[in-house]
């Protein structure tokens, strides 16, 4: 049984009522990092080795440090909840059935920041889950922990919670600032980072919700010993969405020193594939890293055993790896039509772009068309190829990440199972039969 730090708590009855979360131990690493100096909480974080959870896998402490301190100037915290990768369901899990460890983590953070005031900005369909913080946030303010000069420290901090509206690409951490300041999200060019000029042109630091939530273990048992957790550069727990062809699909935690066979087959977590069906593909985290087939998934270039590692999984680059990214682990099982499913992503990538880029704009749109057109068996041999191009001059040609993350599902799925393309157009009308309508996950 993996070590548990996040989701510790998670089984205990009513753990979202404060009572119950502070009789269990809540709120104790607040009072222990109020007592100690905001640097010394970032080197706690530093020494941790937390990584963003969001996607990036950016080291949370370097970020931390780089918030610029101009005097008479005000600093955010922003907590990017709007988590919206398709394949990806794991802060929902934080922010509904733990707001309390969640909003205690923001409160750490940002009295190590000396941000006094907080935003959490959720993504529009989790509809119910801002009641469930407002209360959160109301309980933790009577009992002190929130609002003027908590626990006596003389530091103030208010959290609001944000609503998205329902867009994607606000959960790009410039378009979502933008958006929080009631324009339309479209993202900034970086740099300048948020750290330097961020909300309302303030330093701000953005981060995602397990990361926020993180801080309170690494307070509660210090940055080296969460650092002892994992291999390499993959320290501690990470919490996983699971989904797709497999027998338990939900939300682990992982300490980072399971393989991936272990995570996908063992009964502690996703319990194996359904009907004896044998695993065709995965995409380990989220829509927007690549595709791998089963054997690439299991193991590396190398030939040793791919871990859920950051490492391990980005192991051989895009050629033959993939990324940890947002921890949205999608299975395909053998009977999975990897065109269908390209094609399923494409048509989510055009319709949340923002269509400020030309490449991005007009490129998703012109890649969901091909797609259509193969998948239903009225491609050409050449649109394969075509496909692989408009993606390439997509790909490190846009202002934000969204534009990769078009492509690289499209590159993935080429580069390994061409073949299946290739099926499509030489089968016409076996393609067009095959109706299934579009993937859901
Ligand atoms: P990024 O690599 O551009 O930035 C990572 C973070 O580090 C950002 O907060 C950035 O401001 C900061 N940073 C980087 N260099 C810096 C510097 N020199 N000074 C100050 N700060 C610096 O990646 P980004 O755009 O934040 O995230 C992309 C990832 O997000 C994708 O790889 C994808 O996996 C993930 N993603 C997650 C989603 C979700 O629902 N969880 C949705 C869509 C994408
Ligand atoms: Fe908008 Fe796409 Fe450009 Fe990102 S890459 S800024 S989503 S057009």
């Amino acid at each position: 049984m993996g070590r548990k730090l996040l989701l510790e708590k998670a089984g205990i009855e009513n753990i979202r009522q404060y009572d119950v979360y502070r009789q269990n131990g809540g709120y104790s690493a607040q009072e222990k990092a109020y007592k100690m100096a905001p640097a010394d909480i970032i080197e706690e974080v530093k020494k941790s080795g937390l990584r963003g959870r969001g996607g990036a896998g950016f080291p949370t402490g370097l970020k931390w440090s780089f918030l610029a301190k101009p005097e008479g100037v005000p600093r955010y915290l922003v907590c990017n909840a709007d988590e919206s990768e398709p394949g990806t369901f794991k802060d929902r899990y934080l922010m509904e059935f733990l707001p309390h460890l969640f909003i205690e983590g923001l409160a750490i953070s940002s009295y190590a920041l000396g941000a006094n005031t907080c935003y959490i900005y959720i993504r529009g369909e989790y509809a119910w889950i801002p009641d469930i913080l407002e209360q959160a946030i109301a309980e933790a303010r009577n009992a002190g922990f929130l609002g003027k000069n908590i626990l006596g420290t003389g530091f103030d901090l208010e959290i609001y919670v944000q609503r998205g509206a329902g867009a994607y690409i606000c959960g790009e951490e410039t378009a979502l600032l933008e958006s929080l300041e009631g324009k339309r999200g479209n993202p900034r060019i970086k740099p300048p980072f948020p750290a330097v000029k961020g909300l309302w042109g303030c330093p701000t630091v953005v981060n995602n919700v397990e990361t926020l939530a993180a801080v309170v273990p690494i307070i509660n048992i210090g940055g080296e010993e969460y650092a002892k957790i994992g291999i390499g550069k993959s320290t501690g727990t990470k919490l996983i969405s699971a989904c797709g062809n497999i027998n338990k699909p939900g939300v682990y935690e992982i300490d980072m020193t399971i393989s991936v066979e272990e995570f996908l087959y063992s009964d502690e977590y996703c319990g194996g594939i359904p009907n004896g069906k044998r695993l065709k593909a995965c995409i380990p985290g989220g829509s927007s890293v690549p595709i791998v087939p089963a054997n690439l998934l299991l193991k590396t270039a190398k030939g040793e055993k791919r871990m859920m590692t950051y490492e391990s999984l980005a192991d051989g680059g895009f050629q033959t790896g993939t990324m940890m990214g947002s921890g949205g682990f999608i299975v395909l099982d053998e009977d999975q039509c990897v065109v269908r499913h390209t094609l399923t992503l494409a048509r989510f990538y055009r319709h949340e772009s923002c269509g400020q880029c030309s490449p991005c704009r007009e490129g998703t749109g012109w890649m969901e068309k091909i797609l259509q057109n193969i998948e239903y068996g009225k491609g050409k041999m050449s649109d394969i190829d075509l496909l692989w191009d408009i993606q390439s001059k997509i790909e490190g040609n846009t202002i934000c990440p969204l534009g990769d993350a078009a492509a690289w599902p499209v590159a993935a799925a080429i580069r390994h199972f061409r073949d299946e393309f290739e099926w499509h157009v030489l089968n016409p009308e076996e393609s067009q039969k095959r109706n299934f309508g579009l993937a859901h996950y």
